[in-house]
């Protein structure tokens, strides 16, 4: 019988305490299918909600222990830090608002963080964060999910391995519908965290999926946006906050790049997309059919690869569970990043050298280059599209324990 690799390193599951992602979220019991699907983790602890009566009842009703089940984050991390049993590692899901602060707490007692994107609202957050991982020496994995996916693996192995050559041009674009429709524009008296700046940083479409789009296109190319021209701004009638971003790219190899997302193209799902081009020949992948990738090779015909099809590379076999033909999804790459979160979790507590395969997941130097986009797409756009220069770290310090 084979011995599961967390459970052979560490001689348990790891416990894992969420906060965030209670009644209404999505994204909430995402992070908690994705935690359970590999059995890498007990879920021991939960904080649901802000309001302390409604956290303590959403995690009895997911079947939390009553006495892990907690008002706030902040009482969570200071109770389970307490106890011989407490967590291992903790999963942040919250409005963008408080991941900063919840996560310098959770790295300051010793856990290990997941925490959802984008990882900070402002830059200075960003900074102050990662100074704080690299101190900690704890593992902190930035869910951007869409990285999990096998044939997201397979595109980034591919650039990796030269088959595309050098890489020339880019284009990525995350289209959402979600908010087109002009009647439903939030009254200013009731505003979502979504729809405060405050809380939801300084602008919506870049912290939902802008973050999104600009990791995948770093995650795949292994380049970094060197300057930017942008446009960014409400697009609906009535809105204030951001909607639509669109920007040119220029990278740090010389490439070419453009870069669209928007929440307000009426009728779109959830249309991420990005194509690679190189020297050498063309890589398109979209999500909403994300068991595709499309290699269009220099002279020569066409292909559709598939996971642990022909041509799969280690880096895209590993990130599938099932045999080629059977599809995967959402949850499957969402639970890829959890699974190899502890598989460095589970190495670093027994300091032993995790696989480098495994330490390919966002971390916090990601969530600082993202941050550092953002920020030059606002100064772009803010100076009428002016080049901006951005942060780049040709050689991102990756987790190496
Ligand atoms: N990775 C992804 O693809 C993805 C997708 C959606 C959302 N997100 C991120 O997840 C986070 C939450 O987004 P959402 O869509 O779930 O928001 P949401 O408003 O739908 O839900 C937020 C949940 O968190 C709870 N909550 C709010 N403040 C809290 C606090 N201080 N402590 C504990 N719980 C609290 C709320 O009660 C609610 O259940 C955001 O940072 C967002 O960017 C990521």
């Amino acid at each position: 019988m084979n011995t599961h690799p967390v459970i052979a390193v560490l001689a348990r599951r790891l416990r894992l305490a969420v906060i965030g992602g209670g009644p209404g979220s999505f994204i909430g019991a995402m992070h908690r299918q994705a935690a359970r699907l590999d059995d890498c983790y007990e879920l021991v602890a939960a904080a649901l909600s802000s309001n302390a009566e409604r956290s303590v009842q959403a995690g009895q009703a997911l079947g939390f222990a009553t006495d892990r089940c907690y008002a706030s984050g902040p009482a969570l991390l200071a109770a389970e830090a307490a106890r011989a049993d407490g967590a291992d590692v903790v999963a942040i899901m919250t409005p963008n608002d408080s991941h900063y602060a919840l996560s310098m707490q959770a790295l300051g007692l010793g856990f290990d963080v997941i925490c959802d994107k984008p990882m900070t609202n402002t830059l200075a957050e960003a900074h102050s964060l990662l100074a704080a991982v690299q101190k900690s020496e704890r593992v902190f994995c930035l869910t951007h999910n869409y990285t999990g996916y096998p044939m997201v693996r397979q595109a980034r192995a591919m650039v990796a391995a030269g088959q595309l050559g050098a890489v020339r041009l880019l284009q990525v674009e995350y289209v959402q519908g979600g908010r087109a429709d002009e009647s439903r524009v939030p009254d200013p008296q009731q505003l979502s965290w979504r729809d405060d700046p405050q809380r939801g940083g300084p602008s919506l479409v870049m912290g939902d999926i802008g973050s999104h789009a600009h990791n995948l296109l770093r995650f795949i190319t292994g380049l970094e946006v060197s300057a930017v021209a942008a446009d960014v701004g409400p697009i609906v009638p009535g809105r204030v906050v951001h909607d639509y971003a669109g920007a040119l790219l220029r990278m740090n190899n010389g490439a070419r790049g453009s870069f669209w997302v928007t929440q307000a193209a009426a009728g779109v799902e959830n249309c991420l997309r990005i194509r690679v081009s190189g020297s050498l020949g063309s890589l398109e992948w979209a999500q909403e059919q994300p068991q595709v990738l499309h290699f269009k090779p220099l002279h020569a015909p066409a292909q559709c690869l598939t996971p642990n099809g022909p041509g799969t590379l280690p880096f895209a076999a590993k990130a599938s569970r099932i045999v080629a033909g059977h599809p995967e999804g959402f949850h499957e790459a969402f639970a890829n990043l959890y699974r190899d979160a502890a598989l460095a979790i589970a190495c670093r507590r027994m300091g032993v050298l995790a696989d480098p395969d495994v330490l390919q997941f966002p971390n916090a130097q990601d969530g600082w280059l993202g941050l550092a986009f953002t920020d030059s797409v606002l100064r772009s756009s803010a100076a009428n599209g002016r080049w901006m220069p951005c942060a780049t770290v040709t050689q991102p310090e990756r987790q190496t324990s």
